[in-house]
């Protein structure tokens, strides 16, 4: 069974990827985990700096869900290279660095110091925190913003390119073009949708940072929607992420036109959530006598939803 799967010339043992802000820096779970059988992990977002991110309260659970206002905490992308990535070069992890910054300079900045340091297997642009004010999804709500940042990027790095984009936007599938148009190697969608939850006792929004980005189950079938507009718009690879949390949900967004598949908010509960996924997809491909799981991807059959679409 042929587990693999391609975004670009990252080149995956399988399309199960740790998304960023919900695996740490990856080192935290290798007792418990064999990072190799991961396709890949994906950083925590790193700034030049380190930062501090928001006060407490920083997560709510919320139904199906829940709400994170982070702040992007971090080391810092120096501290990243000297501390965490001989650790995961060590342990043979495919690792996918997620960048964010508040200015195009900072991008190109953390895209160079990036592409000197050995280990590093593709940069995920993160132009989609709905948790800070500067920068970032700034630039991923702009059709303009997405292409001057991966346009900026691509011409400083041999690394695949892969912008992570925001579901809070109109037309998410433009934005997947434009990133195309730029050079993009593939996008990665959604980061956290734009949410708030109060405390109707004491009448104060239940995060520090008065609003927050919802992750989790109940945005799963906005994110497959959103998965499947964008395979109609774009050739590249798509990563699709939000709210997996079994076999049956990855398999959903790869049939939606995923090549690869984040699973984020999933980790909080089942640390060991991988090996449950693995073995559900070979069930499934030995159900559906499938040798490549890369045979799946962008096969959902939408004509007899569309003819009856048009008769009713
Ligand atoms: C606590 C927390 C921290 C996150 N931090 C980041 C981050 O640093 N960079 C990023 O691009 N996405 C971040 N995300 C978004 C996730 O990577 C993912 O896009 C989102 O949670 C949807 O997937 P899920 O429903 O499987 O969690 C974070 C999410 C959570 C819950």
């Amino acid at each position: 069974m042929d587990l693999s799967v391609e975004i670009g010339s990252l080149k995956l043992a399988n399309p199960l990827m740790a998304a960023s802000g919900c695996y740490g820096y990856g080192v935290e779970y290798a007792e418990a985990v064999d990072l190799r059988s991961l396709g890949a992990v994906v950083s925590k977002g790193l700034f030049l700096k380190p930062r501090e991110g928001h006060p407490p309260e920083r997560i709510v659970e919320t139904p199906s869900g829940m709400l994170n206002a982070i702040g992007l905490q971090g080391i810092g992308v120096h501290r990243y290279i000297a501390e965490k990535l001989p650790e995961l070069r060590r342990l043979g992890a495919t690792n996918v660095i997620n960048i964010c910054g508040s200015t195009l300079d900072e991008y190109v900045e953390l895209a160079r110091i990036l592409s000197d340091a050995e280990g590093v297997h593709a940069l995920e642009i993160n132009i989609s925190c709905p948790n800070i004010k500067e920068g970032g999804i700034t630039f991923g709500c702009s059709l303009h913003g997405t292409f001057d940042v991966v346009s900026a990027i691509k011409k400083v790095t041999h690394l695949p390119v892969i912008p992570k984009l925001t579901p809070n936007v109109t037309d998410v599938a433009s934005i997947a073009k434009a990133a195309e148009d730029a050079g993009a190697d593939a996008v990665s969608l959604v980061n956290t949708f734009l949410a708030m939850a109060i405390d109707v006792e004491s009448r104060r929004p239940k995060l520090s940072n008065i609003v927050g980005g919802l992750s989790g189950p109940a945005i799963r079938p906005i994110a497959v929607r959103m998965v499947y507009e964008c395979r109609r718009a774009v050739k590249i690879p798509i990563i699709g992420m939000g709210g997996i949390a079994t076999a049956t949900d990855a398999l959903e967004f790869m049939i939606a036109g995923a090549t690869a598949v984040q699973v984020g908010t999933a980790n909080f509960v089942d640390p060991f959530i991988w090996t449950k996924l693995i073995d559900g997809m070979e069930a499934y491909m030995t159900r559906h006598r499938m040798s490549r799981i890369a045979d799946l991807v962008g096969t959902v059959d939408t004509s007899t939803r569309e003819k009856q679409w048009v008769s009713s």
